[in-house]
Order: structure tokens, then C-alpha cells, then sequence
């Protein structure tokens, strides 16, 4: 099985090798959500039925009749014919049920500040937020452009927005001006909640003047924002554009917590969340409102075993990634638990914030991302062990495969040798966990997602979209819709079309390769495409190649994702740079470049290395062979490079490269 640029990564665990299991204990099995396996045959039988038993668990305005109109694939409908809230949904039924007084945030902020917010208080919160929304003009089918930290107005913003049937676009906190600007254009947001910013590393980070420049970026045309909403976290001096900008705690205080909630269809949009792709432009994936809902709270309950009268749920995603808004806003909160959002990041002030904060709130579910388990396992265990981390029942894994060695420590010393660990394989498009064990059911194997969920039908095939045998890598399809899919590119159906489902016709094609084992559980084997994934974030190789050939000194370029110890894989950059060009002394280009690639996406797209060459091995068609130069960048044999129009280059390439990294 080869891609368009060799073959699909291997994996360290290859096929005929044996792997360790793990089978729930049986005192977890007993108290499961999920403990009877027949629900994987009766969800297989007639998932239509298994979706819409889940989706009776929500609360309707009006119920549905219809479950699953596929009569225009690929633009699928769920639940089409019913009407329900989804904000009300994750608050004001709780309330209603006599859950007021229960946590649903216990926020802590990075300099160690702390807030508790009680579903009825956050109930009250969103209320009050959504009658200042609609003063602003704010209304169903509206686009919202946030660009928060990680505190209780973010998940406020969100609920306010979605409570009015309209639709919001979060973009992380760490994306530049040029990248805000282009998210905000593309979905015509007229609004766009800021803060003056937030605590990140020790320091108060800058957000509103990204905003302030991503407005006044000259891009040709008017800027559709006519209001920035700025909430005050860290007390930084910022800027207010008179007749624009407006402070939140001020506005707020004009509204009450009167606000009833409206019925939208279930197919009304709920947020476009952008994400990288194999071109240079993000998509903006579309996620519509009871599918999603349905989806996210069942995944909630069922693969983490979630107890909300007694579990306590910490989700380290940020609200800026499908994580932090499938796993920290929507799921959790439909199904009324109780959870913590951290602000900051795991070492600050020291490596062991994470288990302070496992301790003192006795977090019983952590869901975090292999990159940073392997950051704490550099770290060493003795920081883990000086807490008390009895209290962790479930742990979970999402965003890159988890490398065996990480998914033990992560058992031993995170979960003390007993805890099942859930890794969740999922995509912003899908919307939700698609493949993952169930913790009551599935003997669990290190470094493997196992198994589709009940109702869910993955498929791994060959080029010509058939099945291939179990142990043969593969291409990873789901074949049946599903109801928290992404329903189209927003703007573009045909992108959408072309994307996912052109290359097999009626499967979804992920992007990502796959092997199923004897046991019928699922390997994922990387992506086959041209996105990398760095700490579990997508990047594109085009869009940080086209911000490289943006820069004036450059000629061109070609990106790829080299593997890393800790993030899974690092952007590496090789750049030719113009002949005549004096902007660059060779020595100074690999710092300025990166800072050029910070600056045009976001801190996280800034390579690891750039290398100046003078060439770039290319087939006789004047195709970049990436593969040759992810071969040289991971210090590795060089593969077949009888194709290259000059086979030199490699040479010269990889004495440049041990030159530049000795
Ligand atoms: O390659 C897969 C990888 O992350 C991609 C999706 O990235 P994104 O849309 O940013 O969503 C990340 C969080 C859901 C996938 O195509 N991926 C995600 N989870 C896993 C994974 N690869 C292997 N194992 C996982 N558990």
C-alpha cells in the first residue's frame, strides 16, 4: 500500500507481533455504564435505532419522526424533522431536574486563582450573556468569531451563541492576526469575543491587539466585524475602538437572567471550527446541533464511563481544538457533570501543577494527548508521585496514536497500575469518538483504539475502496453516516465532496492509514496525506510552505513532519533561498524564518529546523519527493532515489543537514 509520497507509516507494534492485554477488572466491569457486549450486534443491526434511542436521552422541543435522511449524499441529515436547544440542553434541563447546586466548572486559572460555577449559576451566566447577545444584534444563523483563554467565558460565549441559534467560530488563542483575519472572513462573523488576555506560561498573553491587527490587516476587502466583546481576565492595557469595542463585564451588567429558550431544527448550525488540510487554505468544518449533541454525550458516557453524581472530569484539551469543544463544552455538559478547566499549561509553576490539580479537586477521569504524557515521562515519575492521584478511576488518550511505552507509564504511574486507559480515535470532521475501547468491555492492548463505537461502521480498504485483509495496512473509510459528521465545508460543498468523498464514492475517506488486527481491533498508522500532527494539531505542510514563499528572501520551500520524541512529529523546513536577495544572510535565515512562519499562522505551525539549501530533490515532472527529505530529517536510511531528476541532491542535502544539526 503505497501514498503519494511512499508508504504508509509503519507502526512500532507490526503485524504477527504479540500484544499485551488488558482486560477490565471485574469490580469496573460491575459497575459499568456499558457492561453487556450484545450492544455492539443490536447497534450494528440497526444503528438508525441505536442513534435514535441516544438521541431520545436529550430534550426536544419537538420531537423528531425522521432519523436519517442519506437521500443527497454526502450531505447527510439526522433527526431533521425535530427542534431542541442545545445550550438548554446542557443547562436549564439540569436545573429543571434539581441539579442547580451541582458544580459543572471548578476553574482554576493559572496564576491560582479559582471559580466554581454551579449548572445553575452557569445556567444563569449564558442567560444573562445571550440577552446581551441579542442587544448586539446577535441572532439565529449569525456567525460569532471567539478568540479566548481557557476560562469560564469561553464555554459562556459558546453556550450564549449556540442558545440563539447561532453559530460560533472558536479560533485558538495561539493563531496569529493573518490566520484570525482569514477565519473571521471566510465565515462573515460580525462579532468577535476577546479578552485582554490570558495567563499562559507565567505570563499574561496578548489577545486583543491580534484582534486590533487582524481588523485592520489590508486584505482588499471590508472587514464583516462591526463589534469586539472584550472580557477582562489578566487587566493588560489594551486598546477600545470607540463605537467597536465594548468590555463584557460592563455590557453585562444591564441584563438579567431572564431568557427562554428557543427550539431551533436540529440540523440548525452549531459551530465552524477550522482545520488544516493538504492545501494552504483551512477548511471550516460544519457541525450542525442534535447529531452532534447525540453523539457527543453518548461518547461521554459510554468510553469514559462517566458517573456525573460523582465523578469529577478534567478534559486538558483547549476550547480552540474539536477536543475542548466536543469534550470539555457539549459532552460533559449535556450529561451534567462536573468538570475542571485549567487555564495554563502542565509546568507552570512547576511540573507538577496537573497532579495538584488531580488532587485537590480528586479528578477521577483525566482525558489528555499523548504528547504530553510523554512530556511528563521525560519529566520523570517522581513529580506524579509526590500527589495523591488515588482518586483517578479512567484515563483517556486523543490526537496521535499513544506509543506503547507511554500508554504503561501512563497506566502505571498516572492510574496506579489499575485504571483502564480509553484512546479515542476521532477527527474535527467526524465530531466525535469514533473508534475506542469501552473501559467495561474491551481488553485493552497498549498503543491500539480498537474498536467502533456501537452504530459506528469503519472499514479499512485498498486504493480501489475494497476491504483488505486483516493484518494488512490499509486506508481508513467509514462506511455509514454517523450523526455527529461534519456536513459540509462551510462555503464550499465542493471541497467537501472532492475532500472526503470523491476517492471512494459512497465511503467517508479519513485521511488516516489503518490495520485491524486478528481480533478485529483498529491500528491507526498516521495519515497518509499531507497534514502532520504536532502534539496532537493538525498542520499543513502547503500552508506553512505557501507562509514560507511568502517571505520575500524566499524561493521555495518544502515542509514535513519529522519524527519527534515528544510531539509525535516536528515541522522541518527546508528553504531555497532567492539568488540575488540581501534581505538574508544564510546564518540568520533559520530564525527569521521561523519567526516569519510564527508570525503568518501561529506559534504552533513554527518549524523545529529550517535548513538552507540550494536545491530540492524533485522526480523528472518536477514533483517534491517530501519522503526522501522526512528520510534525511529523521536521520534515516534514504530511500529509492532512482526517480529524482538529479540524484546529487540527496547527497548535498543530507551533508547540509549534519552540518546544521551538529
Ligand atoms: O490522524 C488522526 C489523528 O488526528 C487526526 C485528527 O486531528 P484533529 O481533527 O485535529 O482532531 C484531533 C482530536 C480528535 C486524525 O486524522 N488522531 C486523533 N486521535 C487519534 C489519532 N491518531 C491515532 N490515534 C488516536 N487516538
Amino acid at each position: 500500500m503505497t501514498d503519494q509520497h511512499g508508504t504508509i507509516e509503519s507502526h512500532p507494534l507490526r503485524h504477527g507481533e504479540e500484544a499485551e492485554t488488558y482486560p477490565p477488572r471485574p469490580e469496573f466491569r460491575a459497575q459499568a455504564n456499558v457492561n453487556d457486549s450484545s450492544v455492539y450486534w443490536r447497534a450494528a443491526e440497526d444503528p438508525e435505532a441505536y442513534w435514535a434511542d441516544q438521541a431520545r436521552r436529550l430534550k426536544w422541543s419537538k420531537p423528531f419522526t425522521e432519523i436519517l435522511d442519506w437521500s443527497n449524499p454526502p450531505f447527510a441529515k439526522w433527526f431533521a424533522d425535530g427542534e431542541l436547544n442545545v445550550a438548554a440542553n446542557c443547562l436549564d434541563r439540569h436545573v429543571a431536574a434539581g441539579l442547580g447546586d451541582r458544580v459543572a466548572i471548578h476553574f482554576e486559572g493559572e496564576p491560582g486563582d479559582t471559580r466554581t460555577l454551579t449548572y445553575a449559576e452557569l445556567t444563569h451566566e449564558v442567560k444573562r450573556a445571550a440577552n446581551m447577545l441579542t442587544s448586539l444584534g446577535v441572532t439565529a444563523g449569525d456567525r460569532v468569531a471567539i478568540y479566548m483563554p481557557m476560562i469560564p467565558e469561553t464555554v459562556i460565549a459558546m453556550l450564549a451563541v449556540a442558545r440563539l441559534g447561532a453559530a460560533h467560530s472558536v479560533v485558538f488563542g495561539g493563531f496569529s492576526a493573518e490566520s484570525l483575519r482569514a477565519r473571521i472572513d471566510d465565515a462573515r462573523a460580525e462579532l468577535v469575543i476577546t479578552a485582554d488576555g490570558g495567563y499562559r506560561k507565567g505570563r499574561a498573553s496578548a489577545l486583543k491587539p491580534t484582534v486590533d491587527d487582524a481588523l485592520a490587516l489590508e486584505t482588499g476587502g471590508e472587514p464583516s466585524v462591526q463589534r469586539v466583546l472584550v472580557v477582562e481576565r489578566t487587566k493588560n492595557e489594551v486598546a477600545m475602538v470607540p463605537g467597536r469595542d465594548l468590555w463584557w463585564h460592563e455590557e453585562i451588567t444591564a441584563f438579567d437572567g431572564d431568557h427562554e429558550p428557543q427550539g431551533f431544527p436540529a440540523e440548525n448550525p452549531l459551530f465552524i471550527l477550522y482545520t488544516s488540510g493538504t492545501t494552504g487554505k483551512p477548511k471550516g468544518i460544519l457541525h450542525t446541533s442534535g447529531g452532534y449533541l447525540t453523539q457527543v454525550s453518548t461518547t461521554h458516557r459510554n468510553v469514559f464511563d462517566l458517573k456525573p453524581e460523582t465523578d469529577v472530569y478534567w478534559c486538558t484539551a483547549d476550547i480552540g481544538w474539536v477536543t475542548g469543544h466536543s469534550y470539555v463544552v457539549y459532552g460533559p455538559l449535556a450529561n451534567g457533570a462536573t468538570q475542571v478547566i485549567y487555564e495554563g499549561t502542565p509546568d507552570t509553576p512547576d511540573w507538577g501543577r496537573w497532579w495538584s490539580i488531580v488532587q485537590k479537586y480528586g479528578v477521577t477521569i483525566l482525558y489528555t494527548a499523548p504528547t504530553a504524557i510523554r512530556a511528563c515521562m521525560k519529566v520523570g515519575r517522581q513529580v506524579p508521585e509526590q500527589y495523591d492521584l488515588s482518586s483517578i478511576r479512567v484515563l483517556g488518550s486523543v490526537g496521535e496514536p499513544i506509543n506503547p511505552e507511554a500508554w504503561r507509564w501512563y497506566r502505571e504511574i498516572i492510574g496506579a497500575g489499575s485504571a483502564p486507559i480509553v484512546d479515542t480515535w476521532w477527527q474535527t470532521e467526524t465530531g466525535a469518538i469514533m473508534i475506542s475501547p469501552l473501559p467495561g468491555l474491551t481488553s485493552l492492548k497498549p498503543g491500539s483504539a480498537q474498536v467502533p463505537h456501537p452504530g459506528i461502521d469503519v472499514n479499512v480498504v485498498d486504493e480501489a475502496g475494497n476491504r483488505v485483509d486483516r493484518g494488512q495496512g490499509g486506508l481508513l473509510t467509514i462506511r455509514r453516516p454517523w450523526p455527529s459528521m461534519v456536513r459540509t465545508i462551510w462555503g464550499d460543498d465542493q471541497r467537501f465532496i472532492d475532500t472526503y468523498w470523491a476517492k471512494f464514492g459512497d465511503q467517508y475517506f479519513a485521511g488516516d492509514g489503518a490495520r485491524v488486527d486478528e481480533d478485529g481491533d483498529v491500528w491507526l498508522l498516521g495519515r497518509v496525506d499531507d497534514v502532520m500532527n504536532v502534539s496532537g494539531h493538525r498542520l499543513s505542510t502547503a500552508e506553512i510552505e505557501s507562509a514560507l514563499v511568502e517571505h520575500h528572501a524566499v524561493a521555495e520551500s518544502a515542509v514535513i513532519g519529522a519524527h519527534d520524541e515528544t510531539t509525535g512529529q516536528a515541522v522541518v523546513a527546508f528553504v531555497i533561498l532567492k539568488s540575488q536577495q540581501t534581505l538574508l544572510a544564510p546564518d540568520d535565515a533559520e530564525q527569521a524564518l521561523k519567526q516569519h512562519v510564527a508570525s503568518q499562522i501561529g506559534a504552533i505551525a513554527r518549524p523545529r529546523q529550517i535548513f538552507v539549501v540550494s536545491e530540492l530533490p524533485k522526480t523528472r515532472s518536477g514533483k517534491i519527493m517530501r519522503r526522501l527529505l522526512k528520510d534525511v530529517a529523521e536521520g534515516k536510511e534514504v530511500g529509492d532515489t532512482t526517480t529524482l531528476a538529479d540524484t546529487a541532491v540527496m547527497q548535498t542535502i543530507s551533508a547540509r543537514m549534519r552540518e546544521g544539526t551538529r
